[in-house]
């Protein structure tokens, strides 16, 4: 299928490149993240503390009286304090802000110290005497499966005719089990929160938070207050990556009641240490699976089970888990299916949403099952995947959603070329049979993204615009500011409306108190919602001037023009400014709101049949690695990428978006591993022992390019796609090549590795291709 042909829109500011708006404040370090905010006068500080020994148990004692007289100390908070609701979980409950009773992971914030200053709250943290039954907690999913935990979710399946029965009577078939390792979200800008008591019980946070909303609404919640009372903004984050979509709340509801226990402002920021021990990461799973296929390698049957370990409580569990079965097709059709998933529950902190969302270890399923079936066939990976993906009559997903948008081809072959694969191909083969100990890989692998909350009613947005009299420009809107750009494109949605520079939008911080009930920012559809919301609230205005001045000037409405600053008006100029300020003096509202909801999508959970995505987005990677067979050292030589946005909002942007995805995707897969051990402790939390790509691990020859595309064929904000998690699945390219560097040293024989392939798992799966 060919991408979309509509003609060109015509556009000023959107569509181009423009800075990140706060580029030069990031490079100046002028950008303020909340511990940067000037400090309120009678400033607390808020630390949490935490048993030292034991993941799952009954809390037999806690003295906190060396606490309590440690210099400095102002209060020690302990579940006792809540006054209202002791739970800070996005959906089904379970996460107690403060343990009450027991533990069950190691880590859990068992109390929190508020002091005069971090230094003294940290210090007489450790003063606690805290005592757990300590019982054997389950920490993977094998202890979970063999413990009989209860499950933080029900178990849940797409099934399409009887996979079982065709994978029996295929004429090849395969049968697996391998494990995907989680990761740390590593944002730079740590976990934290300042709250501001106010008069009659409000509150005021400062969050950095992927969901002012929810942090709202649990504080309001633990303070037993109505949410009316409870404001939270947030300017920008230092990276959240998903992160930061429920796990920011604990913190502010720390923060929020050290403020009313003291009456005093109070700040709760984490050590990274602690943050990365008290704080949920990717989900990591056990797949174990079947599939059926022809002697072409295309499938005819799938069964894959998804073990997944979500730690001690659901968070946002049961949603990941769903998004993973949307994501086992990958770009591929599966004429017979069964994918299923467990939500485990392990006495580990509480897994959580993690860029993808749960999507990329679906996907890893699938491009490993495309390999393994490539070893099996005896044939080019690139070829098994091109004869398995979506086609026409062959476009129906296990969910029941026909894929109407299919580019996957246009994109996987115009790699192809301009990746030269084939040619390279034949080039490591040669390179292969003369170096013994180093040996080469390529893989090219797709993308296929669904876009939108699978929760539909999570699909709307809200925006805010002002114009004032001198024709200056306030932003609001309900998305928030990760890195990622939302806030520059959504201001060049809104300049455009008004034809005017980008810079004469000014953009202003996320809050509740401005635009209220946002969903979170995640799924990546910051830029399609609130693009589109800010779009509505720019609109209205506009149309309100337009309709003043074609009465005022006596001309038709369609002869008004605005552009670069002024309006055309008939055939008189003034500017944007003088047309505020006319509009003012007739008493003309220049204040907006603005709403939107994704139309077409619709989800029946319980029959497993709908539409969940609005659409989808593509792209494709092509990865060279070098492996050491002796060391199992790995390099990424060569990476070309080429990635559907739709219509670039803004190209720059997009492209920066593209390439820390794929970097990410790349550290999940190679160099990040966490590691428990049986008492449950996590053994890597300090950036010592946990490893996330660096500059050197970014491949010297490194070619991204934007699929050259007329638009996104649904009508979203300019035919734009959104781009902030899809990407991060081009990384998946790197690790099957890894793959099939190691499959070739021994044809027809799957190797046995796993993700991360570490150094450590590279050499295992070398030594098990021997013999
Ligand atoms: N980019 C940066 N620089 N920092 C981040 O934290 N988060 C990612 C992605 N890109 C992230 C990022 C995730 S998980 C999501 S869902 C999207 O950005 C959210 O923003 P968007 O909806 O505006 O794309
Ligand atoms: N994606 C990201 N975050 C979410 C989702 C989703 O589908 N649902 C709830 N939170
Ligand atoms: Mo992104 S994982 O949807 O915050």
């Amino acid at each position: 299928m060919m991408a979309d042909r509509r003609p060109r829109l015509d556009t000023k500011t959107v569509g181009r490149t423009h800075a990140h708006d706060s580029a030069v404040l990031h490079v100046q370090g002028s950008a303020a993240y909340i511990d940067d905010l000037r400090e309120p006068e009678g400033l607390v500080h808020v630390y949490p503390g935490f048993a030292k020994e034991g993941a799952l148990g009954q809390i037999t004692a806690l003295d906190l009286s060396k606490v309590k007289a440690a210099p400095g100390v102002i209060a020690v908070l302990t579940a006792k304090d809540v006054p209202g609701v002791n739970d800070c979980a996005p959906v089904f409950g379970g996460d107690p802000i403060l343990a009450d009773g027991a533990i069950m992971f190691h880590g859990q914030v068992v109390f929190a110290v508020v002091a005069e200053t971090r230094e003294a709250a940290r210090r007489a943290a450790r003063l606690a005497h805290v005592e757990v039954t300590v019982e054997k907690p389950a920490v993977t999913v094998e202890d979970a499966l063999a413990m009989g935990t209860r499950d933080v979710g029900e178990p849940y399946q797409f099934l399409k005719r009887d996979p079982a029965k065709v994978i029996a009577g295929a004429q090849h078939s395969i049968a697996e089990s391998f494990h995907i390792g989680g990761q740390e979200h590593f944002y730079l800008e740590g976990q934290v929160s300042l709250a501001v008591p106010e008069e009659q019980g409000a509150v005021s946070v400062q969050c950095s938070t992927q969901h002012p909303s929810e942090v709202q609404h649990l504080i309001a919640h633990m303070l037993h207050v109505p949410a009316a009372l409870v404001t939270v903004e947030c300017r920008r984050m230092g990276g959240a990556f998903g992160g930061k979509e429920s796990q920011a709340a604990q913190w502010a509801c720390l923060a929020a009641l050290a403020a009313r226990v003291t009456g005093r402002p109070a700040k709760c920021r984490l050590d990274r240490d602690e943050d990365m021990i008290m704080t949920g990461k990717r989900h990591d799973f056990r797949v174990d699976y079947a599939a059926g296929f022809d002697a072409k390698g295309r499938v005819t049957g799938v069964e894959a089970d998804f073990l997944s370990r979500c730690g001690y409580s659901a968070d946002l569990s049961n949603a990941i888990c769903d998004r993973t079965m949307f994501h086992a097709d990958n770009a591929y059709f599966y004429p017979a299916a069964r994918i299923a998933t467990r939500r485990l529950r392990t006495n580990t902190v509480s897994n959580t949403a993690f860029r993808g969302f749960g999507g990329p270890q679906g996907m890893l399923f699938a491009e490993r099952m495309m390999e393994a079936i490539a070893v099996r066939t005896g044939q080019d990976a690139l070829d098994v995947r091109k004869a398995n993906l979506y086609a026409a009559k062959r476009d129906v997903t296990p969910y029941g959603m026909r894929v109407e948008d299919n580019i996957a081809l246009d994109v996987i072959e115009e790699l192809e070329k301009s990746s030269d694969y084939r040619a390279r191909r034949k080039e490591i083969e040669a390179f292969n049979a003369r170096s013994p100990v180093l040996k080469k890989g390529l893989s090219l692998t797709p993308v296929k993204f669904g876009i939108s909350f699978t929760l539909t009613h999570l699909n709307q947005a809200g925006a805010l615009v002002h114009v004032y009299t001198d024709g200056s420009v306030h932003l609001n809107h309900g998305g928030t500011e990760m890195g990622q750009g939302l806030y520059t494109k959504v201001a060049q949605v809104v300049a455009e409306e008004f034809g005017l520079p980008a810079s004469a939008v000014r953009i202003t911080a996320t809050t509740t108190g401005k635009v209220p009930n946002t969903s979170a920012t995640a799924a990546s559809s910051g830029a399609d919602l609130n693009g589109m919301a800010a779009k509505a609230a720019a609109a209205t205005i506009r149309k309100r001037l337009v309709a003043f001045a074609a009465k005022r000037y006596k001309v038709n409405t369609d002869s008004i023009v605005f552009n670069n600053g002024n309006v055309l008006i008939g055939n008189q100029t003034i500017t944007f400014g003088e047309l505020a300020r006319q509009a003012h003096i007739a008493r003309i509202s220049l204040s907006s709101t603005g709403y939107y909801a994704t139309p077409k999508i619709h989800w029946d959970r319980a029959k497993a049949k709908g539409r969940p995505f609005f659409y989808f987005a593509y792209g494709a990677a092509c990865s060279e690695v070098t492996i050491d067979t002796l060391t199992g050292e790995m390099r990424l030589d060569r990476a070309d990428i080429l990635h559907d946005v739709g219509r670039s909002l803004n190209p720059a942007l997009d492209i920066g978006q593209v390439e820390g995805g794929f970097v990410q995707g790349m550290g999940w897969l190679t160099t990040e591993e966490l590691v428990y051990d049986q008492q449950g402790r996590l053994r890597t939390h300090a950036p010592s022992t946990y490893k996330i790509p660096c500059a050197s691990d970014v491949p010297a020859d490194f070619r991204v390019k934007l699929f050259e595309s007329l638009g996104n064929k649904e009508d979203t904000i300019y035919r734009s796609k959104a781009v902030g998690e899809p990407p991060l699945m081009l990384g998946i390219s790197v690790w099957t090549a890894i793959f099939d560097a190691i499959a070739r040293l021994n044809p027809g024989r799957i190797p046995g590795l796993d993700a991360p392939a570490t150094p450590e798992a590279i050499l295992r799966a070398v030594k098990g291709m021997a013999g």
